[in-house]
């Protein structure tokens, strides 16, 4: 628990066809599927800038500030390359929690509110494990924000480059039937598509196959009905003729980081606060649990050769992957996981140019 969590925030302002000067806080900020090709044209001619080894001039004086409260591979190393590529300088902090004031007890909002001072940063990009952490980072930023990656509930650039691979691989995001599977309850990434490709797609069909400590919320289900996306759920078991049936297979890490925090919430709602028990025992009993549930969810789950066996599906991850895609599947025409991470690349890129005003 955190200074600021259950408070309530104001929602994001939304998009309305513009990214200039705002935050990107939350794929809900979309309203329209123009926003989405607007970032597509614009990541198409970043792709440009990378395939002639060109640096552009485009941002140079600005300055963009990474803060990363959480490991971070693809994201952090992406958002640093665009900014570089784009000529602006690129300040980045990894491990926050151990490296900077925040060790000290340092609130973020002092934090964000400092690095805008000491750096002179024109965007934030932040990575934290609060659900709220962006929400309270706006809140006190007097420059844009970019949520890279908050608590189990938002990855919104992830799943803009996500639906930019969809949209380049397939050359469209109607009438897909999509099946995500791995860990539907604490994965971020999977929510964040799935709002985007009902937010801008017609016909939208999509499977959650998922053990069953790891399915996805109900509330994620609920805006995904209310969107028209045709929904369905199932348990792996099911997960072969789903990917039949499937143009994209997105595949997702079991989280294990959330595993005890997942088992305390379920042991909570099982056996209500359980007053008796002192918040010791409540710990040791999630983290027991959680290890159980761990073991329990990653077993058997593996993508293979045989499953993907005359399909068309596309296989999309968005890493890192421990054991649930098999090797083997790499050198397969239906693995994309790696050219993934490109469009992230071209991505980032146009939404550091759109948001300071150097789009097309
Ligand atoms: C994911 C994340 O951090 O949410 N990775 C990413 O940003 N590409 C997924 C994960 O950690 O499993």
């Amino acid at each position: 628990m955190t200074e600021f969590d259950k408070q309530n925030y104001p929602e994001p302002e939304k998009f309305n066809r513009s990214f200039l000067g705002k935050d990107v806080l939350s794929v809900e900020q979309f309203t329209n599927r123009d926003e989405l090709e607007l970032i597509f044209d614009t990541s198409r001619e970043m792709r440009k800038i990378i395939d002639e080894k060109k640096v552009s001039e485009l941002l140079v004086g600005h300055v963009v500030c990474s803060l990363f409260y959480q490991p971070s591979s693809r994201t952090f190393s992406s958002f640093s390359a665009a900014a570089k590529r784009l000529g602006a300088i690129a300040i980045e902090i990894p491990g926050m929690e151990a490296f900077s004031s925040v060790a000290k007890g340092e609130n973020l909002a002092d934090t964000v509110r400092s690095f805008r001072q000491t750096t002179a940063a024109d965007i934030i990009v932040l990575r934290h494990p609060e659900d709220d952490s962006s929400f309270e980072a706006a809140k006190h930023s007097e420059v844009p924000i970019i949520n890279a990656g908050s608590g189990r509930k938002e990855h919104p650039t992830q799943a803009i480059l996500d639906i930019y691979t969809i949209q380049e691989k397939l050359g469209k995001t109607d009438d897909l039937t999509i099946t995500f599977t791995g860990d539907l309850r604490n994965g971020r990434t999977v929510k964040s598509l799935a709002f985007l490709l009902g937010m801008a797609g017609n016909d939208i069909n999509i499977n959650f196959m998922s053990p069953d400590v790891l399915k996805i919320p109900e509330e994620t289900k609920q805006k995904l009905f209310d969107m028209g996306v045709n929904v369905k759920e199932g348990s792996n078991g099911g997960l072969a003729d789903a990917v039949q049936e499937s143009d994209i297979l997105y595949v997702t890490r079991v989280q294990r980081e959330w595993f005890e925090v997942q088992a305390r919430e379920d042991f909570e709602k099982d056996f209500g606060k359980a007053k008796s028990l002192s918040e010791e025992a409540l710990n040791i009993i999630a983290k027991e649990l959680g290890e159980i549930e761990y073991k329990q969810a990653v077993e058997g789950y593996v993508i293979d050769e045989r499953l993907l066996e005359n399909s068309r599906v596309l296989v999309m991850h968005p890493l890192p992957r421990l054991g649930e895609i098999s090797r083997e599947v790499d050198d397969m025409s239906n693995a994309i996981y790696f050219p993934q991470m490109r469009y992230g690349l071209e991505s980032r890129m146009a939404l550091l140019a759109l948001i300071l005003g150097k789009g097309p």
